[in-house]
């Protein structure tokens, strides 16, 4: 059968691990496949690196247009990142007829529904194994593997950077920002870090998981994202002595009152096994109401995971181009007409548990006030601790877990505490999942 021809955006980090694996894995793949898959036209504006990692095996240009109007170029490659220049190469690409594979979950999330919808109309696929945490085969295993379930819900370490981050610092005692270098200079981080540390780069896969899970359409605008960046040691460390350990999630669930789509740091039993995903491995538990919780581990970033992900697609690609597009798998698992739209619930209607972290005046009667408060919104306290002062000083900290409540209530409590004269600063808090059930 006649060879597949791929034409290669990008070249870095992704770029440079898929140019190798399918090289290396060549007859392994075609195999598989039941044809080549040959990179044939690389594209990179640094044409000097592109051309000692291509080292003559294919043709090397800086112009991505060219490669997207080659009428010998099958499928698309996309590696080069951002949303503007590869949203409009892509959509490009897709008008001329060709296929795409992507590791662009930050283009999928912001414009994944004009894509596919685009995508849909003129009968080519758009892969995107790769645009959730790297190596693990979590799209396919959402969209075809857990195809009988109802799903109920999606947590996830999808992030392999600030996991890395929050590991290294609880295990080594290392500072925030050595860490993260370390992680930019790996290869792990996005061009932008803050997409990283923030939470976004983690909301842009939920979103994409979400809707894949749901069969709902992307609305990445509507997650709520808080990054890792204002964690301290002594959260991490006081998480520990109450037998949690603390992860940025992604978690989406299914509510009689919308769907919850939200990424925040988040207290986890240090006994489950996702609670033990270190270093820049990623993990997703998934629970569908018939298999129950089933868990996704590996490689959340890094030149060849992140390749093996790439490969994978353009291999089940490979196998489905000669098909009636009617039936292939759908882009986003369900049928284009049959995606639902359920509303985000707002994230003060979010009902979970609370760590809450309070510097109060150590004297008599302070507890009672904060305990007040806290019982007039209804919030039931689970565990406690309280810190002896170090010695001179007359404040202290205080450690609260509680019960699950609504979030609006915990954000009023917190409003009242903090303008209580004895409490000192403002309170951290962390939100607590057990994911038992
Ligand atoms: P890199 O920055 O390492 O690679 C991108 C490459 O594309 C660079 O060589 C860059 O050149 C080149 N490039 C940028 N714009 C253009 C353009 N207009 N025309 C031609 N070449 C261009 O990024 P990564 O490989 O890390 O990431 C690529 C994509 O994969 C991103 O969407 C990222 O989010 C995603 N991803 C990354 C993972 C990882 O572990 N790194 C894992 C999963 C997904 P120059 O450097 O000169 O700008
Ligand atoms: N910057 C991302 C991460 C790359 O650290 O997880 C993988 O998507």
């Amino acid at each position: 059968m006649k060879p597949i021809n791929v034409g290669l955006l990008g070249i870095g980090t992704v770029g440079g691990g898929t140019f190798s694996v399918l090289e290396r894995n060549r007859a392994e793949i075609s195999r598989r496949a039941g044809r080549a898959i040959a990179i044939t036209v690389v594209a990179d504006k640094d044409l000097a690196r592109a051309n000692s990692i291509v080292a003559g095996r294919a043709r090397v240009i800086d112009d991505a247009w060219a490669v997207v109007a080659d009428p010998g170029v099958d499928i698309v490659v996309e590696l080069i990142g951002g949303t503007k220049v590869a949203r409009d190469l892509m959509l490009k690409a897709i008008d001329n007829g060709k296929h795409v594979v992507t590791a662009n979950k930050a283009l999928l999330a912001n414009h994944g529904n004009e894509i596919f919808a685009a995508a849909q109309k003129k009968g080519v696929m758009v892969a995107f194994e790769a645009a959730v945490a790297g190596g693990v085969p979590i799209i396919k295993s959402l969209r075809e593997g857990l195809a009988a379930n109802r799903i109920e819900w999606i947590a996830g370490i999808i992030n392999g950077t600030s996991n890395f981050i929050l590991s290294e610092m609880r295990e080594k005692g290392a500072g925030f920002d050595d860490v993260l270098k370390q992680a930019q200079q790996l290869g792990y981080a996005e061009a932008d870090p803050t997409f990283d540390i923030e939470g976004i780069d983690a909301a842009h896969k939920l979103t994409i998981m979400a809707a894949i899970g749901f069969g709902i359409p992307m609305q990445f605008a509507a997650a709520y994202t808080e990054g890792i960046s204002k964690l301290t040691r002594d959260d991490i460390q006081y998480a520990e002595q109450l037998g949690y350990r603390i992860k940025l999630l992604g978690i989406t669930r299914r509510t009689p009152n919308g769907i919850e789509l939200r990424v925040h740091p988040t207290l986890i039993p240090a006994k489950r096994l996702i609670a033990n995903v270190e270093g820049v491995m990623n993990a997703i538990l998934v629970k569908g109401d018939a298999v129950g919780q089933t868990m996704y581990y590996g490689a959340g970033a890094g030149a060849e995971p992140t390749a093996s992900a790439v490969v994978a697609d353009l291999v089940d690609v490979a196998r489905t181009m000669t098909a009636d597009p009617e039936h292939r798998v759908p882009h986003l698992a369900f049928q284009p007409d049959q995606l639902s739209d359920i509303a985000i619930l707002p994230m003060g209607e979010v009902v979970t548990a609370y760590y809450l972290r309070l510097r109060v005046l150590d004297k008599p009667g302070v507890l009672a006030d904060i305990t007040r408060i806290l019982a007039d919104m209804e919030i039931s306290i689970d565990a406690m601790i309280q810190k002896e002062p170090h010695e001179g000083e007359d404040q202290t900290d205080i450690i609260m877990l509680t019960h699950r409540t609504v979030e609006k209530n915990v954000n009023t409590a917190i409003g009242r505490i903090e303008a209580l004269p004895v409490v000192a600063g403002k309170v951290t808090r962390i939100r607590l999942e057990e994911l038992d059930k």
